[in-house]
C-alpha cells in the first residue's frame, strides 16, 4: 500500500466518539441517548411533503440552475423578520448567508479568521463535533470552564491577561452538551470583554428555540453593539436536519467573504431545501409546529428528570436544562463513564461519555444524555438500566476500597 501523505490538517479530523455513537444508533434494539438527533416523530412529514409536491409540480428551469450564493432571496428576507420579531436581532438582508446547516457556518467562520496556532476559546465542556472543524483549522485552545450559568466568564477574563484568543466560540443556549444556558450578566460581560480585548464571538444557536420553561435570554447577537458577534441558525431541529439548511448572521464585511468563502465550497445551499424551508414558513407551520415540539421534548425533558430522580443514586449529580435536547450528568469522581458506556451498552442503552466534549483530560466521570429521539417509556427503561448500573460500580468501589 502507498502512503496516503494526508495534510496536517487532517491529523486532528478523526473522531472516534462519534463515529462509535452513528454505528450505535444504527441498531434498533439500542435505547440510544447518545446522539442529538431530533425526534423523527416530530417531523412535519404532511405538510412537507405536500408543499415539495407543490414546488415540484410548478418547478421553473430556475430552481435547477445554479443560483446566488447568498441564498434564495425570499427565505433571507423571512428570516430578517424572524429575527428582528423572535430574537430583537435587528439585521440587514445583506448580513444573513444560508448555509449548509449550521456545521457549514462554523466551518466558513473558522476558516476565515483561523490560522494555524490562533487561539480559539471555548466553553470545557463543548459540541463535539465542532473539534472536527477547530482541529482542521489547527487551532491552540483556550478552554474555559463552565458551571450552572455556563462559561465562567471571569476565569475567562482572568485568562485574557495572558492569552490573546482570537475567536471565543459559545453555545450560549441550551449548550451542547451540557443544556445549560450562559446568564443574562455573563452574556454582557463576554462582550464587554470583546470590546475590551478585541475578539469575535461565535454565538452557535440551533437550540435557542426549543425553550419549555423558564425566561427568554437575549441572544449575544442582539447585544452586539460593534458587530462582533456571528451568530448561526438553524432549522435542524426547528424543521427536520436532512434538508440541511441554517443561517449566519455578520456585520457586511464578514458576511461577504463568508460567501466568498462558500462559493468556493458548494456554491450554495440546494435550492429545493430552501424553498422547502420557505415555504414552511409562508405558510405560517413554523410557529405552530415549534409549540408542538417543545410540547412534546418538554414532556420527554421531565421524564428523564423524574427516571434520574427515580433510579440514579443521590451521590450523582444532574443539570436541569429548560430547553434543548441535553442533560448532563455528573457521576462520582471514582466512577469512568465509558466504563459504565461498555456495561450500559451490552444491556442495551447508550450514551455519550463526558470527556469527549472536553479540550484535555477531563470530564472521565460525566456523561451526555439525549432525550428527543427516544419515546417517554423507553427513557424511563433506559435510565434505570444506567441507574443500576452506576449502584453497581459504587458498590464495586466500596467492596473493592
Ligand atoms: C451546537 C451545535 N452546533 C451545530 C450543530 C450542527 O447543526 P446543523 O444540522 O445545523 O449543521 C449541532 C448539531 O447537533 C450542534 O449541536
Amino acid at each position: 500500500m502507498t502512503e496516503l501523505h494526508l495534510s496536517k490538517r487532517v491529523e486532528g479530523m478523526y473522531n472516534p466518539a462519534t463515529r462509535d455513537i452513528m454505528k450505535l444508533l444504527e441498531k434498533p434494539e439500542i435505547i440510544s441517548f447518545a446522539g442529538g438527533f431530533p425526534s423523527a416523530d416530530g417531523f412535519p412529514v404532511t405538510e412537507i411533503k405536500l408543499l415539495a409536491g407543490d414546488i415540484l409540480s410548478h418547478i421553473e428551469a430556475e430552481t435547477l440552475q445554479y443560483s446566488p450564493t447568498k441564498g434564495y432571496r425570499a427565505l433571507i428576507k423571512f428570516l430578517a423578520g424572524w429575527l428582528q420579531k423572535g430574537k430583537n436581532i435587528h439585521t440587514a438582508e445583506d448580513e444573513i448567508q444560508i448555509t449548509s446547516g449550521s456545521q457549514q457556518g462554523l466551518d466558513l467562520a473558522c476558516k476565515l479568521f483561523l490560522d494555524e496556532g490562533d487561539q480559539l476559546a471555548v466553553e470545557n465542556p463543548t459540541y463535539l463535533s465542532a473539534f472536527q472543524i477547530f482541529n482542521s483549522y489547527q487551532v491552540s485552545y483556550l478552554p474555559i470552564p463552565c458551571d450552572e450559568r455556563g462559561m465562567q466568564v471571569d476565569l475567562l477574563e482572568t485568562a485574557l491577561a495572558t492569552h490573546k484568543p482570537k475567536i471565543v466560540y459559545t453555545v450560549a443556549t441550551f449548550q451542547n452538551p451540557t443544556g445549560i444556558s450562559l446568564n443574562a450578566e455573563r452574556r454582557e460581560k463576554l462582550l464587554y470583554l470583546a470590546d475590551k480585548h478585541d475578539f469575535l464571538i461565535i454565538e452557535d444557536n440551533p437550540y435557542g428555540e426549543l425553550r419549555y420553561d423558564g425566561e427568554e435570554l437575549p441572544t449575544l447577537k442582539s447585544l452586539d453593539k460593534s458587530g462582533r458577534v456571528i451568530y448561526l441558525g438553524s432549522f435542524s431541529k426547528t424543521i427536520a436536519p436532512g434538508l440541511r439548511v441554517g443561517y449566519l448572521v455578520a456585520r457586511p464585511e464578514i458576511a461577504d467573504k463568508i460567501t466568498i468563502a462558500k462559493q468556493a465550497v458548494d456554491v450554495h445551499t440546494s435550492n429545493l431545501s430552501q424553498q422547502i424551508i420557505y415555504e414552511f414558513c409562508r405558510h405560517g407551520y413554523l410557529e405552530p409546529h415549534l409549540n408542538k415540539i417543545c410540547r412534546e421534548y418538554r414532556k420527554k425533558r421531565d421524564t428523564m428528570l423524574n427516571a434520574l430522580s427515580a433510579y440514579f443514586p443521590a451521590e450523582v449529580k444532574w443539570t436541569h436544562p429548560e430547553g434543548g435536547l441535553f442533560i448532563w450528568a455528573q457521576l462520582p469522581a471514582n466512577i469512568d463513564s465509558t466504563e459504565l458506556l461498555q456495561k450500559a451498552v451490552s444491556r442495551g442503552v447508550a450514551f455519550v461519555p463526558g470527556n469527549s466534549f472536553f479540550v484535555g483530560n477531563s470530564g472521565y466521570n460525566a456523561m451526555r444524555l439525549n432525550f428527543s429521539n427516544t419515546s417517554p417509556e423507553l427513557i424511563d427503561k433506559g435510565i434505570n438500566v444506567i441507574g443500576q448500573l452506576i449502584k453497581e460500580m459504587i458498590n464495586e468501589t466500596i467492596l473493592s476500597a
